[in-house]
Order: C-alpha cells, then sequence, then structure tokens
C-alpha cells in the first residue's frame, strides 16, 4: 500500500442535505431540488469509482423524513424508483453493487421488488459498494440489533454466556450494516452540523466534513476537495501517537 492509499477512506459516506433550500433559492417547489440532487448522487458516484474508494453510502431518507408532507414523500420514492431503474446500466457498466439498507417494512411492495432486483442483478459487482440508507435511523438500527438478539436468547438460551461475553464488534453483526467497514468519513452538505439520526454506532471514530454547499450542487470537485481534507487528519482512536 502506497502512501497515498493509505490516506484514501475506505468507505465515504455522505448526509445529503439542502435540496429543498436549493430549489427554494430558484423560486420552485422543493421536489425540484430532489430531482436535480439526484445528477449530484451520479457525480459522487463516478468520482468514487475513480478515486478507488471502495464504499460509497448516501443518506436519502430517515426513519423521521416519513413526517414529511405525503407530496413530498411520494416523489422522493417515485424519484428513488426512476434513479434505480436508470442508473442500472451505469452500474453494470463502473463494477458497482447496489445495496439499500434500512426499516424495508416501511417501504411500498413495487419500490421493494425494484430494490430487490437491483441488489440481486448488481451483487457480483466489486469495484464500488453504493449503500442507499433509506427509511434509516441510527437509533432504529441499535434497536432492531437488540431486538434480534433478544429473540435469539429467547430461543436459545444457552447462548446466554456468549451474550455476555459479547464485544462491540460482535454486537455490531447485529447492525445493518454487518459486513461493511464503519465510515471513515462523513460528510454533510448545506451547512448543518449535526448528524440528524444517522449511523449513530457506526460513526463512532468517523472524520466529519461539514460543508455550505447545497447538495444539488456538491459534485466530483467537492469530493476530492473532501478527499484532500481527510488525507490531512491525524486519526487517532484515543491512543497517544
Ligand atoms: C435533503 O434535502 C434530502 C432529504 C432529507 C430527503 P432537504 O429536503 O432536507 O433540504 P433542506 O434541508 O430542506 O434544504
Ligand atoms: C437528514 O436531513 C436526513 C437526510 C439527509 C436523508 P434532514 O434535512 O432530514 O435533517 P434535519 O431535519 O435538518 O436535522
Ligand atoms: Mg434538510
Amino acid at each position: 500500500m502506497t502512501e497515498d492509499n493509505r490516506k484514501l477512506p475506505v468507505h465515504v459516506s455522505i448526509i445529503m442535505d439542502g435540496n429543498g433550500r436549493w430549489a427554494e433559492e430558484r423560486g420552485q417547489e422543493r421536489v425540484y431540488g430532489h430531482a436535480a440532487g439526484v445528477e449530484s448522487v451520479r457525480a459522487c458516484t463516478e468520482a468514487a469509482v475513480e478515486t478507488g474508494v471502495r464504499y460509497l453510502s448516501l443518506f436519502a431518507f430517515s426513519e423521521e423524513n416519513w413526517n414529511r408532507p405525503e407530496h413530498e414523500v411520494h416523489t422522493l420514492m417515485e424519484l428513488m424508483v426512476k434513479a434505480m431503474r436508470d442508473e442500472l446500466p451505469t452500474m453494470m457498466k463502473n463494477g458497482v453493487r447496489f445495496v439499500v439498507l434500512g426499516n424495508r417494512d416501511r417501504l411500498s411492495a413495487s419500490l421493494n421488488a425494484m430494490i430487490d432486483d437491483c441488489m440481486e442483478e448488481t451483487s457480483a459487482n466489486d469495484r464500488l459498494t453504493l449503500i442507499i440508507f433509506l427509511s434509516y435511523s441510527g437509533k432504529w438500527d441499535i434497536m432492531q440489533a437488540a431486538k434480534k438478539m433478544a429473540l435469539e436468547l429467547a430461543e436459545h438460551p444457552e447462548m446466554r454466556e456468549s451474550v455476555m461475553s459479547m464485544d462491540t464488534d460482535s454486537f455490531g453483526r447485529y447492525l445493518v450494516t454487518d459486513g461493511i467497514p464503519d465510515p471513515d468519513l462523513i460528510i454533510r452538505t448545506s451547512g448543518e452540523c449535526r448528524l440528524s439520526n444517522y449511523m449513530l454506532w457506526q460513526a463512532a471514530y468517523s472524520e466529519f466534513i461539514f460543508t455550505d454547499v447545497l447538495w444539488p450542487d456538491f459534485r466530483k470537485d467537492g469530493f476530492r476537495a473532501a478527499l484532500a481534507e481527510y488525507s490531512k487528519r491525524d486519526r487517532r482512536y484515543g491512543k497517544v501517537k
């Protein structure tokens, strides 16, 4: 591994924020900003492939976002379907494995079917794993992990010993991100400096970059600039150098 490679994040995650404000600045409806944001998803996915980032995850819709007006929620879901349909050939060409994580019980049957098809078709691709967090929240993730574990223990009381000696890595296997390395870098656009209930467990030692750029304006140059900034960070994990 070269010095440059060592400084490249394996997993970059983006909280894609600011679509509504971007649209409002143009005197348009909020959903116009969501549509424009799809182009930024395409650009950042390409930039990740080009730079050799192995995992790109995108916070697309939070559990809390279900509380938005019905029209906005509906349009966002329609955009997901359209983007999956449109982008599948490019994902196949670029070796992108597509994964959706979140509370899929809340998604429509047709969207779930589409997601399953897309995940299945791209499952053997290995250049970049593109993860879309949909109907996801960090607290929900930790809760579903705890519930899964409690159910397993109720069915198999002999597991008591192994549960009591469990370490954080073992607990992490119950989270929906099982098998995916924790994000090295989390970028949030639009000037908001908060996690908004995203990857609470997995972000324990992530580096953060907050930029004022609104998501529809965040393109390859912004992505590359964030990688450059990350390469200067000194990650210590609580140790002394
Ligand atoms: C991010 O943009 C997209 C989603 C949360 C679905 P917003 O829709 O939150 O845009 P702002 O923050 O209102 O500008
Ligand atoms: C966070 O953005 C969720 C996504 C980007 C999907 P929000 O716009 O929903 O977050 P808050 O409400 O400003 O914290
Ligand atoms: Mg927002």
